[in-house]
């Protein structure tokens, strides 16, 4: 089997370092660099937690490319109530050994997606490096895109949106505007992807990186226990990307045309998705994720994520 080519572009970020290392314990697909934006917290937080985390896994050899270090148009807002202060609040993580690359992440993806063989970009973080690649870069686009945010139904960030497009929401309409094959993976498949205490348990025992991603859980659920008390567990939000690529039987898709909310009121960031050919909506534009096999996507992330070295 050839492993699939992948970029993360992500902004760690809890759920988003649990998608780097399914992404590294996973053989079908092959991280190839990572690329850093302003999110979940500052751009300075969101790198070096990348660093971090590649380091934890032993992969510090794998390229970290710093981005955007605010949305396109809007004010930077991050998500310290999730995430914390650091970003990645909870484990004491290592001190990376490696620097990031002092080429901007947009000319990195610039590079990338002018290439034959261009990896698949990964977004998991607010869209304004792939957003400020499109409006800079005419000639450089990836075949495909799967990339975490939106919703069907209701947001997180308001009722309305979901946090990585509540961010950004011109970025996000500029991806879903450019006519690319696109996968949103939105809050509609990511509350049914959820890690229990059971989980967070069996990752524990099971060596040094399930035990530093069982801290992180701890952190990340005490959030999700008091906002969500309906929800059995904690979404795993941007490890549904790297787990339909790994195994795209998990997750059901559905053609839709998507429009998002660029207005600044209560509805700001909303992804308003149509599958029933409604006037004012244009051809389908995106696959949306409308369902996944909750069971079977968390003993895929337990297995891989135990699956890492001890001793790495
Ligand atoms: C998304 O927002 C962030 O807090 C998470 O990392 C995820 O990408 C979920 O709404
Ligand atoms: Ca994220």
């Amino acid at each position: 089997m050839t492993p699939t080519p992948i970029i993360l572009d992500c902004d760690p970020g809890h759920d988003d370092a649990i998608a780097i290392l399914l992404a590294l314990a996973s053989p079908e697909v092959e991280l190839v660099g990572v690329t850093t934006v302003s999110g979940n917290q500052t751009l300075d937080k969101t790198t070096g937690n990348a660093l971090r985390v590649l380091e934890l896994a032993g992969r510090g050899d794998i390229p970290v490319y710093a981005g955007a270090d605010a949305p396109i148009v809007r004010a930077r807002d991050v998500a310290a109530h999730v995430h914390g202060e650091s970003g990645l609040d909870g484990p004491d993580l290592p001190q990376p050994q490696h620097a990031a690359q002092s080429q901007h992440a947009v000319e990195y993806l610039a590079t990338q997606f002018t290439r034959s063989d261009k990896p698949v970009l990964v977004a998991t973080g607010p869209l304004t490096n792939v957003g400020l690649l499109f409006a800079t870069h005419p000639g450089a686009r990836p075949d495909r895109i799967i990339l975490m945010g939106g919703a069907i139904g209701e947001g997180n960030r308001t009722p309305a949106a979901e946090f990585n497009i509540w961010a950004d929401p011109e970025a996000a309409q500029r991806v879903f505007q450019e006519g690319l094959d696109t996968t949103m993976v939105g809050l509609d498949v990511t509350h049914g992807a959820l890690i229990k205490d059971e989980h967070t348990e069996r990752m524990r025992a099971a060596g040094r990186v399930g035990k530093v991603v069982a801290e992180l859980m701890d952190f990340y659920a005490r959030f999700h226990k008091a906002r969500y008390p309906d929800l059995d567990g904690s979404p795993m939000h941007d490890p549904v990307c790297v787990a339909h690529l790994i195994d795209p039987t998990l997750m059901d898709v559905r053609d839709a045309a998507i429009e998002v909310d660029c207005t600044t009121g209560p509805s700001r960031g909303r992804t308003n998705v149509d599958w029933r050919n409604r006037e004012h909506f244009g051809a389908p534009n995106a696959k949306v994720g409308v369902s996944i096999d909750g069971d079977r996507f968390a003993e895929l992330v337990v297995d891989r994520i135990s699956s890492l070295p001890a001793s790495a």
